[in-house]
């Protein structure tokens, strides 16, 4: 288990840098992902993780790749059904460890009718990868009439930590210190839809600042007119104490290199 958790965050300075590309399982071809590989494989150097379904990992990404996989094992429903985010269990722990995955991602959303179905479903998760020391990353999922506010947050938080996720992924939010002071395991943030990179790389600062163990971040680095730029800008914050004016810099400073598909 250990040993997983620091190829996720870096016992140099227990922090990370994941790249989340998982959005595929129920948004299908997200832009920037419709070629997942193409877009992904440039930011490699530069991610501590990477987050993304079985399928992806299988089609787009070699299997001489060395970065550390976070597995998305929970979805079912997708953003054109009625039930956004009422999710089950759909890759099996052995298929898992077949893949040879650092960690396994599973998202609840607490506050909705179903929210004892992914609140179980995670407690299964949980009991299966603690019996090969692998670590979970919980997702708190938000609905779209939902707050995020830091009283929602530290509530869908606190009861990912306690139902025994390793990590929680959440978003930040204003007095973001209170889900973190109140969460027992790392917190690191999404980014969410795509938003400025001045504003992304804020967020990220201000997360940090309040005692985020880092990003597992999606659209805010594979969306920018400069993905690789981003991740780096990221990185810097991250890992190298940055702010978010000298991450803009090395933002800027990245030479422009297409890699999309078409
Ligand atoms: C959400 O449940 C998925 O894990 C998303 O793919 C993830 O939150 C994406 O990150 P971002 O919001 O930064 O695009």
């Amino acid at each position: 288990m250990k040993n997983r958790l620091s190829r996720i965050i870096k016992p140099k300075d227990n922090r990370t840098v994941m790249l989340a590309v998982d959005h595929g399982y129920f948004m299908g071809p997200t832009t920037g992902l419709e070629n997942l590989g193409k877009t992904v494989i440039p930011l490699l150097p530069y991610a501590d993780s990477l987050m993304l379904t079985r399928g992806a990992l299988r089609r787009y990404i070699p299997p001489e790749t060395d970065t550390p996989i976070v597995l998305r094992i929970s979805g079912g429903t997708s953003i054109v059904g009625k039930e956004l985010l009422h999710e089950g269990i759909i890759t099996s722990m052995k298929e898992a460890i077949r893949l040879n995955v650092a960690g396994v991602a599973f998202s609840i959303l607490i506050g909705a009718d179903f929210e004892r179905d992914t609140l179980l479903g995670l407690a299964k998760v949980v009991d299966e990868a603690e019996e090969y020391g692998i670590p979970v990353v919980a997702v708190t999922a938000v609905g779209r009439d939902m707050n995020k506010d830091a009283k929602y947050l530290s509530l869908a938080s606190r009861m990912a930590a306690e139902f025994g996720a390793h990590i929680v992924k959440t978003y930040y939010c204003e007095n973001f210190e209170r889900v973190v002071d109140t969460c027992p395991v790392p917190i690191v943030i999404a980014g969410g839809k795509k938003i400025d990179e001045k504003d992304a790389l804020e967020m990220t600062y201000n997360a940090i600042q309040a005692g985020a163990a880092g990003v597992d971040m999606g659209r805010n680095i594979f969306q920018s007119s400069n993905p690789v730029g981003m991740i780096k800008a990221i990185r810097a914050i991250v890992h190298e104490g940055a702010t978010p004016k000298e991450a803009y810099e090395i933002f800027k400073e990245e030479p422009l290199v297409e890699v999309r598909s078409e």
